[in-house]
């Protein structure tokens, strides 16, 4: 097999380590584990934060980069009944996607609906389980909630931005641009405010003044006042990202008076049985499989051998949506 490694560039050279195809041994899936033959691998922004050194794998898992893949099942853990060899299936993974073939825990993967691409299922797991267990689960999301994403043009804020419309919750979205206002408004978010603008807050204000019962931050400092602009008493604060820093000035005293619930947490950190827990849920529960259901909103794709221009792409934003690598090109 083969698999990608991030090595440090040449020194006369100041730019980011570099994504480098090397030869591997193919892994044997453990009991509980299953091997795939990776057709398509997702791109997520912690990619960039591991090749930055910002964010290192958790314990346990490699150093390849790569959170997501769709393939085929090639092997099977002794333990592995419910699934067979050649089954088309996505997975979330820990690392290890950017690559021809991954183990993955049986727990975490998710059958490929009808009529999907590889490309589409690859763009799937990370954004919708991010999406899921923070709306669903942490923010308790019910019909006819308001929700706030911001970074709405992102791989995980499209995602959030079409499950939160098909559990019945009318959506608002920031984006940086007001290019991307909108196509993000085309997805189903309204009113999307331009978070760079001067008077961003008094348009939230105005155009959405009954506030919101949910925000989904993946932004963080840059957008705080927003998100405290927006919430409604008793509204739910879902800390998923800090692109743009970490550090708020938080009233604790605005916190007590408006009854506001702040909750955070990092997918790919959480032990395994938690991970299993979101995917079974979205298994049972999630809206993702129906004829009609949510897909992932694409931005691009590349062949393998274009993995450094992936990530210059992912890296220079503006996208509206995932880019995948397939491995069919
Ligand atoms: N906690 C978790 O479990 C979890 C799971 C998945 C993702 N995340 C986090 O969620 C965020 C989104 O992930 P993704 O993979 O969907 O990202 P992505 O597709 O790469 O999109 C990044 C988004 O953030 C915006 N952005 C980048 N830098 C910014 C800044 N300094 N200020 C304001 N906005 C900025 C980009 O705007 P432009 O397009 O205009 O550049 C874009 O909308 C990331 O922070 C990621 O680490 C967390």
């Amino acid at each position: 097999m083969r698999h990608v490694l991030f090595q440090d560039p040449d020194p006369a050279s100041a730019g980011p380590p570099v994504p480098v195809w090397a030869d591997a041994a193919t892994p044997t899936p453990g009991p509980e584990q299953v091997l795939i033959e990776v057709h398509a691998a997702g791109l997520n922004r912690a990619d960039l934060l591991q090749r930055d050194a910002d964010y290192r794998p958790p314990a346990g898992e490699s150093a390849v980069p790569g959170l997501e893949c769709a393939g085929r099942i090639v092997a099977l853990g002794s333990r592995v009944t419910d699934l067979r060899i050649g089954d088309r299936v996505c997975a979330l993974l820990g690392s290890g996607g950017y690559a021809t073939h991954v183990v993955a825990p049986r727990a975490q993967v998710l059958a490929v609906p009808d009529g999907w691409s590889m490309t589409e299922a690859a763009a799937l797991p990370e954004a919708l389980a991010t999406a899921w267990w923070n709306l669903r689960m942490l923010g308790g999301l019910r019909p006819g909630d308001r929700v706030l994403v911001h970074a709405a043009n992102s791989g995980v804020g499209t995602m959030a931005v079409r499950l939160a419309r098909a559990l019945g919750a009318s959506v608002a979205g920031t984006v940086r641009t007001a290019a991307l206002a909108e196509r993000v408004r085309l997805l189903g978010a309204d009113p999307v405010v331009v978070s760079t603008a001067a008077d961003a807050e008094r348009t939230l204000r105005e155009q959405a003044p009954e506030g919101f019962d949910i925000v989904l931050d993946l932004v963080g400092a840059a957008v705080a006042g927003l998100t405290l602009t927006g919430l409604r008493t008793g509204g739910r604060w879902l800390c998923v990202g800090v692109l743009s820093g970490d550090e708020v000035a938080l009233s604790l005293r605005t916190v007590i008076r408006r009854r506001l619930v702040l909750t955070g947490g990092s997918i790919r950190s959480l032990p395994a049985a938690e991970k299993a827990a979101i995917i079974a849920d979205v298994r049972r529960r999630g809206p993702w499989a129906a004829p009609d259901g949510i897909r992932p909103v694409l931005a691009a794709a590349y062949p393998p051998a274009g993995v450094t221009a992936a990530l210059e792409h992912l890296e220079r934003g503006g996208l509206l949506g995932k880019i995948v690598l397939d491995f069919s090109r």
